[in-house]
This record gives C-alpha cells, structure tokens and sequence, in this order.
C-alpha cells in the first residue's frame, strides 16, 4: 500500500490553517458603556480567565490596544458610525484611520478584523447607509497599501435586514436594501474572503413571541422540539440555527452561497425590566453555555444548511454596561459584573461540560408579571435632570400630571422625587401601549410596589397579553 497520501494527510491536520479557514475560538465583545469599569489591563487579564481567544471592540481606544499588545488574543476593531460618510468619499481620510489607529499597533497586537460601522442598515439615515460599502473599499484599499493583508474588512448587521426569516429557506433581504446595499456588500465580502457578520440574538424573537417559540428552542435545551422547514425538508433543533439559515438563504437567493457567516454578537440577557420576561441568570447561562458547546463541537456542526461548517462567533458582552440606554435587559448582557466578578460561571474554551457546572438559582421571571407595575424616579438621581424629566413627562398626554397640582390628591409642598415618579408612573401607563418606556435616560426605574399614598393613587400597567 502507498502510504504516502496517508501521510501527506495526516501531515496537513497538523499543519496550521491556511489563511483561507477560520478556527473555532470564541470570542466576546467588550462594550465600554459604563462609567465603573475595570482598566484594559484588567479586562485583558478577565478575557484570559473567560478563555477567550478573540475579543472586538467598538472602537480602535488605544489603551486598549496598548493593553492588548503581546498577547494571543485576536482583535477586532471598529471604524465609528460618524467617519463613514466622509471616509467613503476621501481615501486620505481612509488612510488617515489606519494610520492613526492600526499602524501603531498592529503586528504586536493580533489585529484580525477592522469592522466598518456597526448595523448600519438598521439606521435610518440614508446618507450613511450608502457610504457603507464605498467606505469599506476605501478601508480595504489602505489596508491594503500599508500590507496589512491579514485583516478582513466587515461590517456587522442586525437582523432586520431580512425581510423574511421564516422559514429559514424563506430568508430575503429587505427590499429597499437588497438591490442597492446588500449586493455589493456580499459582492465585496466574497471577493475578499472576508465574512458575513451579523447580530443574532434568539432572545428578541422568543420574547416578542413565547407562546409560539418554546423556550427550550431559543435556548438550545429542548430534546424534543423540531421544526421542519416544508421548503427544503431540513429539521431545526433551536432557533440559532434556525435564523443563521436564514441568513444563509437570503444570501443564497442573491447568488453568495459560499460566503461564511461570522455571529458578531449573541447572547442573552441575566436580568430584565418587571415587564420584560425571562431576563435571568439561568437563562443567560443556559444559553451561552449551549453556543459554547454547539460552537466548539469537534468536528463542526455548522448549520443544518451547511453541515460541518465552522461559526465563529463574539458573545455580547463582557460586562454589564451601566450607562446604556433603553429597557433594563440592554444593561445585563455581561458574562461579568463591572467588578470583575462572573454573573455566573462559563468557559469559552468548551473544555468545561455543561454538566459540570454547580446548579444555578431558579428562574421566577420566565412567565410574564401578573401584578401592577409602577414607574418611579431611581435611586440617586441628579435633581437637576429630574426636573426637566418631570416637565417632559407632564408635557405629554392628557392631564398627565393633574393630580400633583397645588390643591391636587398628589400634590405635595416641595417634593421634587414625589411629584416625578407620580409623573412617571402616569406618563408611562398612558403611553406603553405606544412605546413609551419607562426609562427618562436612567432617571426612572419600574417598581411593583405600589407607591401610593393615601388618596394618591399612582397609575400603574398590567400586562395583558404575555410579553405585551
Ligand atoms: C466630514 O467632512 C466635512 C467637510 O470636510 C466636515 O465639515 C465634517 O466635520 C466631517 N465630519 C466628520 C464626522 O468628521
Ligand atoms: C480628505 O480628508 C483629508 C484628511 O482629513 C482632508 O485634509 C481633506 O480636506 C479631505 N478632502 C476633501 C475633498 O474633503
Ligand atoms: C415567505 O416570505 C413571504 C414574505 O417575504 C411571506 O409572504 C410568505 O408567507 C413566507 N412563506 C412562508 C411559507 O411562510
Ligand atoms: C432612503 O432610501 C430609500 C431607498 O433605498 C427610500 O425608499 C427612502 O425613502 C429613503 N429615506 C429617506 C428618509 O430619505
Ligand atoms: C465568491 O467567491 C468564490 C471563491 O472565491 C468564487 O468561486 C465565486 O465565484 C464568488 N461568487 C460570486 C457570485 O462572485
Ligand atoms: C419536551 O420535554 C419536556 C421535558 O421533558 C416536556 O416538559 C415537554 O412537554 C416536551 N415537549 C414536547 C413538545 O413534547
Ligand atoms: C460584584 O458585584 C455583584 C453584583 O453587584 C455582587 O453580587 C458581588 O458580590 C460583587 N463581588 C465582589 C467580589 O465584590
Ligand atoms: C445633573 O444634570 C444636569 C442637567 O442635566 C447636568 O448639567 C449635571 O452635570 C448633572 N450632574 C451630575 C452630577 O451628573
Ligand atoms: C385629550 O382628551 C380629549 C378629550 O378627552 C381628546 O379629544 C383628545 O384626543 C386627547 N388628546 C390626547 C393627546 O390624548
């Protein structure tokens, strides 16, 4: 027998990957929207702990460029939403940025990936959307030039540039997008062997829908749950796969069907708003554990549209991040609290099984709040800003604050914090139903214990349909 193929195979398994194929190291994404977060250095030594071997970041900060030097970490950078205008028309400005802000640090920093804006199509500013791919070009081209060939130019997307998800062989890009962005997107991307990166998170599609979407699906628990897609007969075990296909066809259907899919964030939230349902711990840890495993499976699962293919992947995020706005779930995404401890424990690398983890709290939220909510000013609120909220708030509506008027049922001499959660929790109960949050960027925080007093009777929701 010739041995010499045998051997010549066995010699390319140890081989390093060629620069075409991608390995199976997890990363994660480390966000910087707090104001009580650990240094670079520190959140350096963190990543490490996490075992991750990649890690993206929302902007090129040099302190953490420099803290990421010398290290094995593979790095992602990213152009700001704001440059892509002017960099798409200006290759001096395009070679401006990487000069500023890759040269310094790049190779000594493992640089892999210079993202360009971040969901831009979800934007509604058409002037940017339409610069994207001339700016990733440009960016392209000055990569080029300074021969830093190594590094993939993408742009991550969000979901709603489908227009149609289900099934996942019904997947479509947005008609307005489609012809004008995404062709020569994918066009770009495949001719540079780079990546579709986009933002996939089962969480939002489960929460706007539990009854249909069993949990167990979203978290990749279920044993026995399928879905089978009649357009193409393929059986689905959990919803990651089920909307990565997705992807996948719509790219299919453009004529890109060997372009790669990278995940440049996923995740799940451990904590969530009173009206928000299942935001906890053990779902969060459910979830990321199980991409872990699904991840790092040797060989690769892939999808069951592309058996075997390797889904590289970014969970969102490192940390919570305290300063970001919206519903309360848009701050629990972190695998760890800003002081460095694990919201709960999770090994990236997969050695660790999901069994052998210790057994985590129970969940009391996965079911929708029976009870009243209330919406009432947060603790250590700045006075001054809570005065124009307060103004906002009786601004709107009808009658809003009629009750903390001198002579009112609520009103009370002199009571700046009593009057503004009146005036939220009666701004919010009549405006939820028409996207009005209880947030007053960060002044105001949802309660279920009822802040009436006497007479004063402050309004307050109830959630009448689950996750509504
Ligand atoms: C883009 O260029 C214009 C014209 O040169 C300039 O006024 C503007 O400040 C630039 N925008 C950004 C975000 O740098
Ligand atoms: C292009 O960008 C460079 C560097 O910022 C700037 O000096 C130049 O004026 C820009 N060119 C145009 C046409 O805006
Ligand atoms: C496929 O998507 C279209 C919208 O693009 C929708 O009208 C149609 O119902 C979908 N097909 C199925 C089987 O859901
Ligand atoms: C943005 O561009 C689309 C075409 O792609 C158009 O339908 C839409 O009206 C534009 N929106 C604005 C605000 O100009
Ligand atoms: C995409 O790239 C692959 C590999 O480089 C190439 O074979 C294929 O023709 C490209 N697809 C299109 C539609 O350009
Ligand atoms: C799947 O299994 C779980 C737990 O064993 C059970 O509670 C659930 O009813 C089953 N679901 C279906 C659709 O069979
Ligand atoms: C870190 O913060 C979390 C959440 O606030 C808290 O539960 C935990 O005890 C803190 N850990 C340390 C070491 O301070
Ligand atoms: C409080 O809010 C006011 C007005 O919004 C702002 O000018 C001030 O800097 C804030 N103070 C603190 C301590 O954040
Ligand atoms: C305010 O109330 C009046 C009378 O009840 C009604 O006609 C009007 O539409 C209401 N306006 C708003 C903004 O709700």
């Amino acid at each position: 027998m010739d041995l010499l193929p045998l051997l010549l195979l066995s010699l390319s398994l140890l081989l390093p990957l060629s620069s075409g194929e991608i390995s199976q190291k997890l990363g994660v994404c480390y966000g910087q929207l707090g104001n009580n977060l650990p240094s670079p250095s520190k959140s350096v030594h963190l990543l490490k702990t996490l075992k991750a071997e990649r890690v993206k970041l929302y902007d090129a900060n040099p302190k953490i460029l420099h803290a990421l030097k010398n290290t094995d970490l593979q790095v992602s950078i990213m152009v700001p939403n704001e440059l892509l205008v002017n960099i798409s028309t200006n290759q001096t400005l395009a070679d401006q940025w990487v000069h500023t802000n890759v040269s310094p640090f790049y190779p000594q920093v493992k640089i892999r990936y210079l993202l360009v804006g971040n969901e831009i199509p979800s934007s509604n500013d058409n002037k940017t959307i339409f610069s994207l791919v001339p700016a990733m070009r440009r960016i392209r081209s000055s990569l080029k030039s300074h021969k830093f060939e190594k590094i993939k130019v993408g742009t991550p997307l969000a979901m709603d540039v489908l227009q149609s998800s289900y099934p996942p062989s019904n997947g479509t890009f947005r008609s307005d997008l489609s012809g004008p962005i995404m062709k020569p997107l994918l066009q770009f991307l495949n001719r540079t062997k780079s990546f579709f990166f986009i933002d996939v998170y089962p969480y939002f599609p489960w929460a706007s829908d539990p009854e249909h979407i069993k949990l167990g699906y979203a978290l990749l628990k279920a044993k026995n749950i399928t879905v089978t897609d009649p357009g193409t007969g393929l059986t689905y075990h959990d919803l990651l796969d089920q909307m990565l296909d997705a992807v996948y066809f719509a790219m299919k259907r453009l004529g890109y069907p060997d372009l790669r899919i990278f995940i440049a964030e996923t995740g799940w939230p451990n904590e969530g708003d009173f009206d928000q349902i299942g935001a906890n711990i053990y779902n969060a840890a459910t979830y990321n554990r199980n991409v872990v495993k699904k991840l790092t499976a040797k060989p690769p699962l892939g999808t069951p549209a592309r058996p075997g293919k390797v889904v590289p992947a970014f969970f969102f995020a490192l940390y919570n991040e305290n300063q970001k706005p919206g519903p309360s779930t848009e701050r629990h995404f972190g695998l760890l609290y800003p002081n460095g401890s694990n919201v709960y424990p999770i090994d990236l690398s997969g050695e660790t099984r999901v069994r052998e983890y210790e057994p985590l709290p129970i969940p009391s939220n996965n079911e929708p709040y029976k009870g009243k909510i209330w919406c009432v000013v947060a603790e250590g609120a700045n006075l001054t800003a809570l005065g124009s909220a307060l103004a906002y708030a009786c601004g709107q509506g009808n009658g809003t604050c009629d009750p903390i008027q001198p002579g009112g049922k609520c009103f009370k001499p002199n009571s700046l914090v009593w009057h503004a959660s009146y005036a939220f929790s009666s701004y919010w109960a009549q405006f939820r139903k028409v996207g009005g949050t209880c947030y007053f960027d960060g002044l105001a925080v949802q309660t279920i214990k009822d802040p009436s007093h006497g007479s004063c009777k402050f309004p307050s929701i109830t959630l009448t349909s689950v996750g509504k």
